[in-house]
């Protein structure tokens, strides 16, 4: 069965079964302040789950556009999706678990025809009611595994709203796929055993506290990927050998000028530029632009981590606008959004990835050159010392070479000051050091110091990463990936400390453009004519500083 199939088979199931198809909504959720984007089937129906509005019928069905940021960075391996469409079924306070359950295993068995000795099915661990309801459908018992509340309790989408135990449907990919461990099984979360479709009980409320109060009626929500369904039902390996992803993935293959499944990093970053460009246009056509927050920093991640897989591939020209055209080419059918809002998503990303080209031209020469290439010479040189240590060597050859790493050392601290710390540090161990090795407690304290001035070295600091992000547009998890390319990691908590000092600059800042009460006594006091605002005809003025007032005192000079 094609994508289009399965979506459309789905809904007619339902349909027949009394559910009104209502329509996906916007990947923006609607004055939802407690979700960035739309997550899941149920979000649309949130109201009616909570009993603050009337669903149209209480039997619902959807293909709902959903979008998870939880995945990002496991996107690329056979499953794991940023974008991607939900097929569900829901009940608001009408039926419960054993419709849900038979319809779902019809649907699984009869319709996707999926084998049944392929299908595992896991429950929430004391749940005897859904246990005892898939045995009625001919589940037998050793097929049902019981988890735990991290598996198998959902919700809620966000810090509050409806939640309940839930109940998975698993297919077994084949002993082909994933880890191939004897010890491999449903619960492995390899590859081999695909959760394709989840059938939660919505039954509480879980307020902003944590606190789980129960619904006045169980719901029925349900959400099976579709982009999973069309694997398994089409016996393929992973997602993106199905009709979804294969126009897309052959479009980057051209566009790189690579083929696909030869090189497992190539394939890896085919699959990313695929999976992104989906993500970009869906967001784009859904009213977000890129930012650096909220919804339009998900967008820019997602863009600015598809052009960057896209270097990975040689593609150093733009071609991401080329990459959204294959994705209205390939969904436009189904949402028809993409093909109204064509020229603005294609005017959005091609914008926004020359802007991103220019600054990461220059951000990744001073990453290669300052923070990587220096790195390496250092550690070039005071790896084999940690090997010297071991060695025993007589202390004075190894201060010796010590001389070296000093020298180094100079010139790499001269380029960035946060290994400037971590060198004195060694520094001073070594200048402790006598002549010739006798005191074995010295001699473990000097091992401990060259392999912590080690892992300092390894660990691109905080400023460093907020630098690239601060002036060359790099998301700090796009440092983080390219670093752990050369074997570095980053320092994520010294880069938030960096980020609260410039928002603490921002606010200071913008309580000095904006304190009204001065600028209202203003430029009488001061002797000068008001200013025109100039901004809707000119991006460039010339003019002068005509005064300066601190705390509502002019002043000839000021300093901040
Ligand atoms: N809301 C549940 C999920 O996202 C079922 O639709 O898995």
């Amino acid at each position: 069965m094609t994508s289009d199939e399965i979506r459309r088979a789905f809904l007619h199931f339902f349909e027949e079964r009394g559910h009104s198809i209502i329509p996906s909504s916007s990947l923006v959720p609607a004055g939802d302040p407690s979700l960035l984007l739309t997550s899941a089937g149920m979000v649309q129906f949130k109201p009616y789950f909570l009993g603050e509005s009337i669903p149209p019928n209480r039997r619902l069905a959807s293909c709902q556009k959903c979008f998870r940021t939880t995945d990002i960075e496991a996107v690329g391996d056979t499953k794991h999706l940023t974008f991607f469409e939900m097929l569900g079924n829901f009940s608001v306070g009408d039926y419960f678990k054993r419709e849900a359950i038979s319809w779902a295993w019809e649907f699984v068995t009869q319709h996707l025809a999926l084998p049944q000795e392929r299908l595992w099915i896991t429950i929430y661990r004391a749940d005897e009611e859904a246990s005892a309801y898939w045995q009625e459908v001919g589940v037998p018992g050793d097929r049902i595994l019981r988890l735990e509340e991290e598996d198998n309790f959902w919700g809620p989408a966000g810090d509050s709203g409806p939640c309940g135990p839930c109940s998975e449907i698993l297919y077994d990919m084949g002993q082909g796929i994933g880890c191939q461990e004897p010890s491999c099984g449903p619960s492995c979360d390899c590859g081999r055993f695909l959760e394709i479709w989840n059938l939660v009980f919505t039954q509480y409320n879980q307020d902003s506290s944590g606190q789980r109060i129960p619904l006045p009626k169980p719901n029925i929500d349900t959400g099976m990927g579709l982009e999973r369904a069309t694997a398994a039902a089409g016996g393929k390996a992973s997602v993106y050998e199905t009709d979804l992803f294969v126009p897309l993935i052959e479009r980057v293959s051209e566009l790189a000028g690579c083929g696909y499944g030869g090189d497992e990093k190539t394939d890896h970053a085919i699959k990313v530029v695929a999976e992104h460009s989906r993500g970009m246009a869906f967001l784009i056509a859904d009213g977000v632009i890129p930012a650096n927050e909220g919804r339009g920093y998900v967008l820019r991640r997602v863009l600015r981590r598809a052009a960057l897989f896209g270097r990975k591939l040689g593609l150093e020209e733009p071609f991401l606008t080329e990459m959204a055209k294959a994705v209205i080419g390939r969904m436009g059918q189904v949402y028809p959004e993409l093909e109204r809002r064509k020229d603005f998503i294609l005017t959005v990303v091609g914008m926004e990835e020359a802007r991103f080209n220019q600054t990461l031209n220059m951000g990744l020469d001073i990453f290669q050159n300052w923070m990587v290439k220096p790195r390496q010479d250092l550690l070039g040189y005071i790896r084999p010392l940690l090997g010297q240590l071991e060695m025993y060597e007589p202390w004075r050859q190894v201060i010796g070479y010590f001389g070296g790493v000093r020298h180094l050392c100079d010139n790499v601290t001269g380029t960035f000051e946060s290994l400037r710390g971590p060198f004195e540090e060694l520094k001073a161990h070594f200048e402790r050091v006598p002549d010739e090795k006798g005191d074995e407690t010295l001699y473990e304290e000097t091992e401990a110091a060259v392999r912590k001035f080690l892992s300092d070295t390894t660990r691109i600091s905080g400023d460093e990463v907020f630098m690239l992000y601060d002036t060359y547009g790099f998301p700090q998890e796009l440092t983080a990936e390219v670093a752990a390319e050369h074997g570095f990691e980053v320092d994520r908590e010294g880069f938030e400390e960096a980020m609260e000092r410039q928002r603490a600059r921002a606010r200071a800042a913008q309580k000095f453009g904006r304190d009204e009460k001065v600028l209202d006594r203003d430029y009488r006091e001061l002797g000068i004519q008001a200013t025109p605002f100039v901004g809707y005809d000119s991006l460039k003025y010339q003019t002068i500083i005509a005064g300066l007032l601190v705390n509502g005192q002019p002043l000839q000079t000021a300093s901040p």
